[in-house]
């Protein structure tokens, strides 16, 4: 495997910086561990990512982009289980007061630390002896349970309701389920896809652009009917792959067969992973570094039934980067119960069937009155409730709490002729994170090498994502040369999808080079003939070839 040397990580990341790709944020304050800038040349880098990454599923013709607030309330987080589930644990070095993830500390002696429990994990951070990272001492603290998000207040003053940054743009897919119910006119299989900041208030942000506190996030959510089995196509990629399976080991083999050999446990949890593998190659992560983990099913989320992570490999050796979920129902049901609002999709059945129907109903006469504006929404909650529910009841509609009474309630018993149910659909979801991908896909694509006994360096990119898609160079800016090379580079910016850099500074080697050590695929040589014979030199970065061509046949 290639050497991902740290000397190698050093000179990446000062090139990354310099030029203005990734920096640290707010440097000029002191910076902020864990919050990063993409700088002019790396804005439009992130930028073509999230493009092409939308434009990926989206091609899968039944999915669809929302885009909902960052600032999401406490009874949403709460519902989803983050309240309550989503910490890390935490411990601090008794010399310095540095606070490390407890299980990062050991994770090298146990590659899924993340599994353990506080008492397992205080028990193996006093076996091992950890070294802190920060000081090197080796006393630890107590081990407590960290919840990671941000909060925050909605509103001022006394009424300011409590909030927090999402950790996650899932949630917002879930929360708006029957608009795109609707958008779909009623029929599965569909999905949302959504990009957009997530916060976490990591423990201990180190390693670069892998953890930060806010981060880039791309995630969909896919919504299926569990009784109808998917039918995709595997012969899409025949190539095999590298699976860490829970319980088998690292095998190779194609997504296709480990779908049929029950490895992979859902054929939309597999078709999924094999569109991802597409997309990272795509976009330049190397394929050879690229694998997939099956979490154990003590590793996985509190609301995951089978997950792989794809896993790419590069200076900070192998990272999660994607997390492919099979999440069950367990988010549609939780916000469902948490708000009695139905978040089901109707299956018809090929035949109608006789069923006993046992449950209740309103008493419009009473309820009507008593809910007024609200009684149609109780109406629908009454009538999911089961036969054993005992009244009173309160539950939540609209954020308001309402409080059902056996007066406002009648019992249905009666057997009745149906063709079709409400049932709550599940759920697949890939989520992406977009700062690790691209921080592999440079680490991929960087490049070192010589030329004219000099030390050269270029990022190979892909030019559907170059963060500048041509430079333009007068030779000299004299003699009409400047003058054209900017008409010529202005011309370009206004094209759809092209970005044009002028660049007249330095020599004209130095020039390339600059251009090469951000990836840009092509440039455009602007000389003295160019002023008589409308033709420019074009110059690939990936052949170092350059031929002459005719302004009016630029290829871009
Ligand atoms: P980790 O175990 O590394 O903390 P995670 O399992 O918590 O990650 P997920 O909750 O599955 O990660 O998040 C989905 C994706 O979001 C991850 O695959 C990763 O690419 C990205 N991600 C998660 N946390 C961070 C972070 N702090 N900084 C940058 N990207 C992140
Ligand atoms: N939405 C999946 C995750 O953030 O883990």
């Amino acid at each position: 495997m290639e050497e991902f040397s740290n000397e190698r990580l050093g000179r990446l990341t000062g090139m990354l910086k310099r030029r203005g790709v990734i920096l640290p944020a707010f440097e000029i304050h002191g910076g902020a561990a864990g919050l990063y800038d993409f700088g002019p040349v790396g804005g439009r880098l992130r930028n073509r990512v999230n493009q092409n990454w939308i434009n990926h599923w989206q091609s899968l013709g039944n999915i669809v982009e929302i885009s909902c607030p960052t600032v999401t309330p406490y009874a949403v987080l709460e519902a989803s289980g983050h309240v309550g589930e989503f910490s890390d644990y935490l411990t601090e070095c008794q010399k310095c007061g540095e606070a490390s993830r407890a299980d990062h500390l050991i994770e090298d002696e146990y590659p899924n630390a993340d599994a353990l429990s506080k008492d397992e994990l205080s028990k193996l951070i006093a076996k091992h002896n950890p070294e802190c990272p920060n000081c090197g001492d080796c006393s630890w603290g107590q081990i407590e349970a960290q919840n990671l998000m941000f909060n925050t207040k909605i509103g001022a003053g006394t009424s300011g309701r409590q909030g927090f940054l999402r950790p996650e743009t899932a949630q917002g897919m879930f929360t708006s389920f029957t608009s795109i119910y609707r958008h779909f006119r009623e029929r599965l299989p569909f999905g949302a896809v959504q990009t957009g900041k997530g916060y976490r208030n990591e423990i201990s942000p180190r390693q670069g652009m892998i953890r930060l506190r806010e981060f880039n996030m791309a995630e969909l959510e896919y919504f299926i009917d569990p009784e109808v089995q998917p039918n995709h196509d595997f012969s899409l990629w025949n190539n095999e792959v590298t699976l860490l399976a829970d319980g088998s080991g690292e095998i190779s083999m194609t997504i296709g067969n480990a779908v049929q050999q029950g490895i992979i446990r859902h054929p939309t949890v597999g078709f999924f992973m094999g569109w991802t593998m597409d997309f990272l190659t795509n976009v330049g992560i190397n394929p050879n570094h690229l694998r997939f983990r099956q979490h154990e099913s003590d590793e996985m989320a509190h609301y995951a039934e089978d997950c792989w992570d794809a896993e790419i490999f590069g200076s900070y050796g192998w990272v999660e980067c994607v997390g492919i979920a099979h999440r069950g129902c367990y988010d549609l049901a939780a916000h469902e119960d948490a708000t009695g609002q139905r978040l089901r999709a109707w299956r018809t059945f090929d035949e109608p069937k006789v069923v006993e129907i046992d449950g209740w109903t309103i008493d419009g006469a009473k309820a009507g009155p008593a809910f007024r504006a609200l009684a149609g929404q109780v109406k629908s909650a009454v009538e999911e409730m089961s036969s054993d529910t005992s009244f009173p009841k309160t539950i939540a509609i609209d954020g308001i709490d309402v409080e059902i009474l056996a007066e406002h309630v009648k019992r249905v018993q009666r057997t009745e002729n149906v063709n079709g149910e409400w049932f709550i659909p599940h759920v697949v979801e890939p989520a992406f994170g977009i700062d690790r991908i691209i921080w592999h896909l440079l680490d991929h694509s960087y490049t070192e090498t010589e030329k004219s006994g000099e030390d050269y360096t270029l990022l190979t990119l892909p030019e559907a994502i170059a963060p500048v898609d041509v430079t333009v160079l007068p030779l000299y800016e004299k003699d009409g040369m400047g003058e054209l090379a900017q008409t010529i580079h202005r011309d370009l910016c206004g094209r759809k999808d092209v970005f044009s850099v002028y660049d007249a500074s330095g020599s004209i080697g130095r020039r390339y080079a600059r251009a090469d050590e951000i990836g840009v695929p092509w440039c455009i040589t602007i000389d003295h003939d160019s002023l008589t014979d409308n033709s420019v030199t074009l110059r690939s970065r990936d052949s170092g070839e350059q031929v002459r061509v005719s302004i009016d046949d630029l290829p871009f």
